[in-house]
């Protein structure tokens, strides 16, 4: 990686008294999180109801000021407009869009199987509100409640959800998400040949389409994408998914073709550009289906992961109550499909409460493109420092420059390998995010890697982050910019006791 000079921007352009408070409080520092030992609340209130805290607890103020806004019921909210056209291609489907956020660890991960090691439990991840309590990470925290509710075969549900994760233009630590699901009850059927014919039904009903779809991949597959064998066979996988398949490629069909639209309305289609809508199905894993596939889109030039689904885990529904079923399900993202749909070039905009944001929506009209209303100059300022010298590892996700891709539907994926979810690491990542979100609130456009680097004698670590500083409805001043900036610096300092090169 080449190594850029950091100095410029960073430490040195902070007053000496300031580097030398710093530099001594590497000295006589504990290693903090979101809260210190002393500054944990004993309780913390979230939407009216009281939650004691504990040596887990790690939700900032910042984020329980922002719980419960709704976003995707909002009338005429963007969220709230593609929520309503995704729905739109499941008729029948019961909606369930007003579940509270606050679950437990159950909901979240146990009843879903995910493993006791999977990283997206550890606290570096996942706000937590005590140890056995969190803001849900995705919305498959309420597959096992709705299923055993039993009301409809099939339904949707869509809610805000949480999670510790990159600063950038596509990434908020809150986000929405869509889960859908639609099971056949087995018992209800004189045979299980009659169940499987009910499928192939339904399945023929589905719309048509003429998308250009690639899949190179098997139903399933014995080591990388499972039949669920003692549960299911062959056949009912093999239907259920190219069901799930179709279903999901007719939902992103009508969603391609409402964004083709508003963008050749708004005169912005190239022409030459416009490349036939292709998507494609990836194979992948999830805890709470088998088989698993991503569904990604090619749109203007990239693939866009957009969404994970598969074959429901069959342990899963027992759990419900519900052995006889079969079926699949999907989560989506929303954010995602709105910025595309409707051109928003920044998710901090979702939660803008600017009338010049808010009033270029409207739910009864087609979708139009989002015209920018202001483009304010961006403030970059770098943090340059060597980690502490410790046993423990430092996580360091190389993030990628902003604007490349969107939340993720798939929260759910083991990407990194298990680890010690009960232990910290040195140094996080995702703990920088939080204190600049902390600090500097939506004003913090983009925080990324930009150097990392060994000393060849000493063997100690370096990095370098470069934290962009936008206000999506002012000019920043460079004293206030400054002024966030050494708050960002002395929190590393006193939170991961990293010294400030
Ligand atoms: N819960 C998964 C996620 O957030 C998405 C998913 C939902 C995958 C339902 C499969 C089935 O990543």
């Amino acid at each position: 990686m080449v190594r850029l000079c950091c100095s410029s921007l960073s430490f040195w352009a902070l007053p000496g008294n300031l580097r030398l408070t710093l530099r001594s409080a590497c000295a006589a520092r504990t290693l903090l999180r979101s809260y210190s030992q002393d500054t944990t609340p004993e309780k913390l209130t979230i939407a009216g109801i009281d939650y004691p805290t504990d040596s887990w607890t790690n939700v900032p103020q910042s984020i329980i000021s922002q719980y419960g806004r709704r976003l995707h019921i909002e009338p005429n909210h963007p969220l709230s407009i593609t929520r309503q056209l995704v729905e739109s291609r499941f008729p029948g489907f019961k909606s369930h869009n007003a579940l509270p956020g606050v679950v437990t660890v159950d909901q979240n991960f146990d009843s879903l199987g995910f493993t006791p090691d999977h990283p997206g439990r550890s606290r570096t991840d996942t706000y937590y509100i005590n140890e056995g309590t969190l803001l849900r990470t995705h919305t498959s925290a309420h597959e096992v409640d709705i299923f055993r509710e039993n009301s409809t075969d099939g339904w949707t549900l869509s809610a805000d959800v949480y999670r510790r994760d990159a600063v950038d233009k596509s990434h908020y630590p809150i986000f929405h998400q869509m889960e859908g699901a639609l099971t056949w009850d087995r018992s209800s059927f004189d045979s299980p040949q009659a169940c499987l014919d009910a499928i192939k039904q339904s399945f023929d009903k589905l719309p048509r389409h003429d998308l250009v779809v690639e899949d190179p991949n098997p139903p399933f597959h014995k080591e990388r994408n499972p039949l669920q064998e003692k549960y299911h066979s062959a056949a009912e996988a093999e239907l259920v998914g190219a069901h799930l398949k179709r279903s999901l490629e007719d939902m992103v069909v009508t969603i391609f073709a409402a964004a083709d639209k508003a963008l050749t309305a708004s005169g912005q289609a190239v022409e030459g550009e416009k490349e036939p809508l292709k998507v494609r199905w990836v194979e992948a894993f999830f805890p709470h289906t088998s088989p698993s596939w991503e569904m990604e889109v090619w749109w203007r030039g990239d693939w866009l992961e957009v969404l994970g689904c598969g074959v429901i885990d069959q342990p899963l529904l027992i759990r419900a109550d519900q052995p006889d079923r079969i079926g699949w399900a999907f989560g989506i993202g929303l954010e995602r499909i709105a910025m595309l749909l409707f051109g928003i070039p920044d998710i901090r905009l979702f939660w803008s409460k600017d009338a010049r944001f808010l009033k270029q929506f409207n739910e009864s009209e087609p979708i139009k493109r989002f015209q920018p209303f202001s483009k304010h100059p961006s403030a970059p300022r770098d943090v340059a420092f060597w980690l502490p010298k410790s046993s423990k590892e430092a996580i360091v996700a190389e993030t990628s420059s902003s604007g490349t891709s969107a939340p993720s539907s798939a929260g759910g994926q083991q990407t990194e390998p298990p680890r010690d979810v009960k232990s910290e690491p040195a140094f996080h990542e995702n703990d920088l995010m939080e204190i600049a979100r902390t600090i500097a609130g939506d004003t913090v456009e983009d925080v990324r890697l930009i150097d990392d680097f060994t000393h060849p004698k000493t063997s100690r670590r370096s990095l370098c982050y470069r934290v962009e500083y936008r206000s999506l409805e002012r000019t920043l001043t460079t004293e206030e910019v400054n002024a966030m900036h050494e708050k960002v610096c002395g929190e590393m300092v006193e939170k991961f006791g990293v010294e400030i090169r």
